[in-house]
């Protein structure tokens, strides 16, 4: 299997190499191709041929999106839907990766239990969840050999983010705040890389949500993170109304992977998925473990 990977280097994108090992694969940072260029995307898709597209380009900074709406459209609407046309003319298939933050506005009855289902109407309170709701669509649209992949707060080795914020503050033995009325799913990109990986051998096409299984809120997850790390900061939960600025977040945006797990591509819990990527972190040297 013949495989193209855009947005080289993330942290999604070196843990997928990982799993598509088996496949001849060819991973092409932004530098390479800009997934926004349609022109560039015809011309590499047609020049590799491959199989299945996995795109992993994104703008990430949710604050930032909130003040370029244009970059975020570009890069998570108009890339992912260059990208499904040039995979159309090609006769391949698009693996595209969508978030949590896609829901949120209105929560609608049966999720407050489970968390949102596949079939959930998109309610974005943010522009970054917006772009990616538009990507959505086009991709659908233009496409019909799609796994359209919705998942939510990475804990990645080989990036940065909430999760490796927090246990880099713990080693400097700065106190945290962390908001208690954020819920979402923590999601193990090494975990979700597997997964989507048996996703594309299962040519499971449509939308899938792919995150570790249960939610927690971010004090939640940042409390795991400091007993798996070892250090023993005080944490002091606040409301999100204590940090104002920036991007509005969903307030709860878990996502129900009841259907993954029923074509067997469930993602373990996320409390044994903190367990692994902190034993990850400190095996590759990017992380100290405290002595608590
Ligand atoms: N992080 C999360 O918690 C999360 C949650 C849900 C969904 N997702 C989605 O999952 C995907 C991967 O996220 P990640 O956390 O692995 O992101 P990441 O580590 O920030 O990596 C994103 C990659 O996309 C590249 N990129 C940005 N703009 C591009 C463009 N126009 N053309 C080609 N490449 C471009 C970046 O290149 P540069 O480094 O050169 O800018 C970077 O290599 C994204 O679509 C993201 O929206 C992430």
């Amino acid at each position: 299997m013949r495989v193209l990977l855009t947005g080289a280097g993330g942290q999604l994108a070196v843990d997928l190499v990982e799993a598509f090992a088996d496949t001849v694969l060819t991973a092409v940072p932004r530098t390479e191709l800009d997934v926004t260029d349609e022109a560039a995307v015809s011309t590499v898709v047609r020049a590799v041929a491959p199989d299945v597209v996995l795109n992993t380009a994104g703008l990430t900074d949710v604050d930032a999106c909130e003040h370029d709406p244009e970059a975020a459209h570009a890069v998570h609407a108009l890339g992912p839907w260059w990208l499904a046309t040039a995979c159309r003319d090609v006769g391949a298939r698009l693996v595209t990766f969508s978030t949590d933050h896609v829901f949120g506005g209105a929560v609608p009855a049966g999720a407050a239990d489970t968390g949102y289902g596949e079939a959930d109407a998109p309610a974005p309170v943010n522009r970054y969840g917006r772009s990616k709701a538009a990507g959505e669509a086009l991709v659908r649209e233009t496409l019909a050999a799609h796994h359209l992949v919705r998942t939510s707060w990475f804990m990645g080795v080989h990036g940065s983010g909430f999760a490796t914020a927090i246990l880099a503050q713990a080693a400097a033995g700065t106190p945290l705040d962390v908001v208690d009325d954020q819920v979402g799913s923590p999601t193990s990109t090494r975990d979700l890389a597997q997964a989507v990986r048996r996703l594309v051998a299962a040519r499971r096409f449509g939308t899938i949500h792919l995150a570790n299984s249960g939610s927690c809120s971010r004090f939640a997850l940042a409390e795991a993170l400091l007993e798996d790390g070892g250090h023993d900061t005080p944490v002091r939960a606040v409301p999100t109304s204590a940090a104002p600025g920036g991007a509005r977040r969903p307030a709860f945006s878990p996502l129900d992977t009841t259907h993954a797990a029923s074509l067997g591509l469930g993602l373990p819990p996320w409390r044994e998925a903190v367990a692994r990527f902190v034993d990850d972190l400190v095996d590759t040297g990017r992380h100290t473990r405290g002595r608590a």
